[in-house]
């Protein structure tokens, strides 16, 4: 039959067909496809059913426009079954569509589902290395041993592998695997899936994800052998800031279990056990940030397989650790998400050869060498080049050498990958190699968490395309396995960081599960006391590392507790992210009313008892980072003053502003969640604190005391000042911005809201001038010195060409993409998950035309607009199942339903921005 609306896309936890869930409650998501304009849906009718067609759930016809985030509240489901669904639709007009189809995969859902034993190689424990405080690992003096001297403290990687016989025809085989390190896999000589770094980093010891495979095509009905390979990875390499080993534990093991289905029924299970054997592979070791050393001639060809001879290797131990950690994969696997060809190659006096990519990654290198026996060809990763455009290697640190060193075979072309490392980095230096590198021999991997590219933004200023493209790439490299700061120097999950970039990346990419999974360990490590901490997963060493700061959180990074999860559920809708959050929220908050309420900062000598009783609505004590890397200040002549000067100088007002919002937005979120009482204690909470702060803070002439831009943009935004005060307010922001010369001095917290700010409070010649500049710092500076990623700091490499030991890969400041996409792009939610949406795009930003594009849960959502003379034409793609309001002039609105809508209106163009 014909029909004109269709399901499509169906997905269960926001996945395509995915196998080995754990959600007890899967939800259901469709769209809906059509030619037609207007359509809503009216109503569903959903059944599940068992492979065999037995009915497991059925909803009838259900009357709901809900078409993403269905709850399953059919009977229990059970472990490793498959299930099939299928949902057909009424839209608004009485038509009925097909069925659409597909299914899911049940995991091991209790401890009671594993039969296999953790097993562990023979193997020397891994060295810990010596403790450092967080300060000493900046100094730039630190002395990090040479790699040979840390070579000898590296452990390699393990290989392990167990023959079966199996026989009868196979139906389905499961494969669920874990370790402690990173694995891969292999069956028969063949590579299973193409995971990178599984299991990915999560709070190990409190969850520890396995990964289902199917691996029905790789066996066969006889003689079968399984092999993996194990490095330290997360669990036990040397990492974060300090690059300290053994955060999560000192052995490699694994855990294995297949489970094969034959077609008459019967069932087999092989596991890991004592009949594994192990021995040391190729690699003389692999950390994920020093890099890894392989020595082509330790190869052992056909070592997964059934006729290998592994007389030589050695039994594995079988251990007896608990499996209550234990819980299925969530969300995307780290994957090779893109290959690069290089930009030029070039050799150095020095005989080495230095690779351009072109490109500022998160990955490694694919290189075919021809080379003698025993030839060491090393491979050495940078962001940048130096001044005279020799390799620089710009990070600094214990342990982030991004080093990998290869000993060659000598027989023919051999071909190189790194397995167990990723680095960040533009340029690769080779030496060791005689011969010139062709372009054709080398490619750069780029790995990443598989997330679906959903937001594309472009507009006719060349320089503001590069800009997008940059914060594109900062955030592929910065979302591997977790959320970092960084890919290369501490690539910690610090939360502040996300916070800030969070509304831009759920742009860019579909990061519903990947940060929802990072956010179940914000939660899992959060302190006794409320704390959140600064960085997510943690590790053995954050307390210690924490202790000269006096506290184990700061404001704007805890903070992330709440605004992240509200930014997930504004931009896809799920209530659920709410309601698991929200006691670890409610924490976080008792926790700061707590600091606020009982201290006062040391240097307080008032005794008037007004200003004394407001104190306890200020958080003004303890170490916080403020905001962040105000450039003025990190980057200023005078030799003693560095990023921490932005933290005490500003640390007081940003906490207490974070304070007053995170009040506010857990008041909505508690009344969203019906808990009115709590949400009447909150919003109360948040006036208080608002009225204290201008007190304190704000003089008669709208000055507040720490006179810094940030300041001013955190008080407007968090509605820190009465209305009487909000003009003087904005007036001292625009003018200590018309002092510096129209250039921003803003730092980590306040820059999100930089443009949102000015342009609402009449300052908007101020902001585009802003977006325009050029000058250092800008986010065009940057861009017309050639950055391919958004940099750590705006000045990481000096007007005159000097280049500093930031890093070149911090997403934070690439946080105007939000503003980028909502303004020029003219897109913005307005209700949850764009449901509903308002299309306005802002025309008058000095720009031709914009174009946004959005692929929402619901389909495609865009705005494309074009200036000609006076005129703009407006193209507009409204998602089935929703609605929009489309702004025209920032005054008449259009109410529309789905489907493409044009408009041409006369829009003067006021802001010649650009002038
Ligand atoms: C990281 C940041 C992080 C900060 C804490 C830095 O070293 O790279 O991005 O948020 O420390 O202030």
């Amino acid at each position: 039959m014909d029909k004109s609306i269709v399901v499509k896309n169906l997905k269960v936890e926001n996945q395509h067909n995915p196998l080995g869930i754990d959600i007890r409650s899967p939800r259901f998501s469709w769209m809906i496809e059509t030619e037609q304009n207007n359509v809503l849906q009216s109503a569903y009718h959903l059944i599940v059913t068992e492979e065999d067609g037995e009915e497991v759930w059925n909803t009838g016809k259900i009357d709901s426009d809900q078409s993403i985030w269905i709850p399953y509240k059919g009977p229990s489901l059970t472990a490793r079954k498959c299930y099939l669904w299928k949902v057909r639709i009424w839209d608004n007009t009485g038509q009925i569509s097909d069925w659409g189809r597909a299914s899911w995969e049940m995991g091991l859902l209790d401890e009671d589902d594993w039969h296999a034993f953790w097993i562990e190689p023979e193997q020397e424990e891994a060295v810990e290395e010596p403790f450092i405080t967080v300060q000493e690992m900046f100094l730039r003096g630190l002395k990090d041993k040479s790699l040979d001297e840390k070579a000898k403290d590296l452990r390699p990687p393990q290989l392990l592998r167990k023959k079966f016989a199996i026989s009868g025809d196979i139906k389905k085989a499961r494969l669920y695997v874990t370790s402690h390190g990173v694995y891969q896999l292999e069956l028969n000589g063949s590579r299973v899936g193409n995971n990178e770094f599984a299991p990915d980093f999560t709070a190990y010891n409190v969850r520890l994800q396995y990964q289902t495979y199917d691996v029905t095509d790789l066996l066969a009905s006889g003689n079968n052998a399984i092999g993996a390979v194990i490095a330290d990875g997360w669990y036990i390499g040397r990492i974060q800031l300090t690059g300290h080993s053994c955060q999560f534990g000192n052995k490699l093991g694994l855990l294995m279990q297949l489970e094969i289905e034959y077609k008459d029924g019967t069932t087999e299970r092989i596991v890991s056990d004592k009949q594994f054997v192990s021995s040391p592979g190729p690699w003389q070791y692999a950390d994920l940030f020093i890099g890894e050393k392989y020595d082509a001639n330790l190869e052992q060809s056909d070592w997964s397989c059934f006729d290998f001879n592994d007389q030589n290797w050695k039994t594995v131990k079988q251990v007896d650790y608990s499996l209550d950690n234990l819980v299925a994969q969530f969300g995307p696997n780290v994957r090779v998400m893109e290959e690069l060809v290089p930009l030029s190659i070039h050799s150095e006096t020095d005989g080495s050869q230095i690779i351009d990519f072109g490109q500022i990654i998160a990955g490694r290198i694919r290189i075919a060498i021809e080379a003698k026996n025993g030839d060491i060809i090393t491979l050495q990763h940078s962001e940048v080049l130096d001044k005279d455009g020799k390799f620089f290697m710009n990070i600094i640190g214990r342990n982030k050498d991004q080093t990998d060193i290869y000993i060659a075979r000598g027989s023919g072309t051999e071909t190189y990958e790194p397995k167990f490392v990723f680095h960040g980095f533009r340029y690769v230096r080779v030496t060791g190699l005689i011969a010139s590198i062709k372009k054709d021999a080398v490619r750069a991997i780029v790995l990443y968490s598989d997330m679906e590219t959903t937001g594309h933004f472009e507009c006719s200023d060349h320089r503001l395309n590069k800009l997008q493209h940059n914060i594109q790439w900062s955030q592929k490299t910065n979302m591997l396995s977790i959320p970092t700061d960084c890919p290369q120097r501490e690539r910690a999950g610090w939360t502040g960081d996300l916070q800030v970039f969070a509304p831009t990346a759920a742009f860019n990419m579909d990061v519903y599960l990947f940060l929802e999974r990072w956010l179940g360990d914000v939660r899992n490590e959060q302190f006794a006391d409320g704390q959140i901490a600064n960085f997510v997963p943690t590790g053995k060493y954050y307390v210690k590392e924490c202790a000269s700061m006096g506290q184990l959180s700061s404001a704007g990074w805890g903070d992330a507790i709440i605004i992240v999860p509200w930014v997930l559920y504004e931009r896809y809708g799920d209530v659920r992210v709410l309601e698991q959050n929200y006691e670890a929220m409610a924490k976080w908050l008792q926790y700061v009313q707590h600091k606020a309420e009982t201290e006062i900062p040391d240097s307080m000598t008032e005794t008037d008892p007004t200003v004394l009783e407001r104190q306890k609505y200020l958080w003004n004590t303890g170490f916080h980072f403020g905001d962040w890397l105000i450039p003025s200040i990190v980057e200023s002549a005078d030799e003693n003053t560095g990023p921490m000067d932005s933290a005490i100088l500003t640390k007081e007002l940003v906490a207490t502003c974070f304070y007053a919002n995170s009040a506010l937005l857990f008041a909505k979120i508690a009344e969203l969640l019906g808990d009115k009482e709590t949400a009447h204690t909150y919003y109360t909470l948040n006036k208080r604190i608002r009225k204290a702060f201008e007190e304190e803070y704000v003089d008669v002439n709208g000055r507040i005391s720490a006179h810094f831009q940030g300041i001013y943009i955190l008080a407007l935004q968090m509605d820190m000042v009465s209305s009487k005060k909000r003009l003087l307010v904005a007036a001292q922001l625009a003018q200590l911005i018309k002092d510096n010369d129209h250039k921003l001095d803003t730092g980590f917290l306040s820059v999100p809201y930089l443009m949102d700010v000015l342009c609402t409070e009449g300052y908007e010649d101020i902001a585009y001038r802003l977006l325009y500049q050029t000058d250092c710092p800008s986010w065009l500076y940057e861009v017309d010195m050639g950055a391919t990623t958004i940099w750590e700091s705006w000045s990481a490499i000096k007007k005159d060409g000097t280049v500093g030991h930031m890093s070149f890969n911090h997403y934070a400041f690439g946080c105007i993409g939000d503003w980028l996409y909502r303004e020029p792009g003219g897109i913005k939610h307005s209700s949850p998950g764009y449901k509903h949406s308002i299309i306005a795009p802002n025309v008058n930003v000095g720009m031709k035309s914009a174009k946004a594009v959005l692929k929402t849960g619901y389909g495609i959502l865009s705005s494309a607009w074009e200036r000609n003379n006076d005129f703009i034409k407006l193209e507009v793609n409204v998602p089935p199942n929703t609605t929009a309001t489309v702004i025209l002039n920032g005054e008449n609105r259009v109410e529309v339903g789905s489907g493409f809508h044009h408009f041409q209106y006369e829009s003067p163009a006021v802001l010649k921005a650009k002038a």
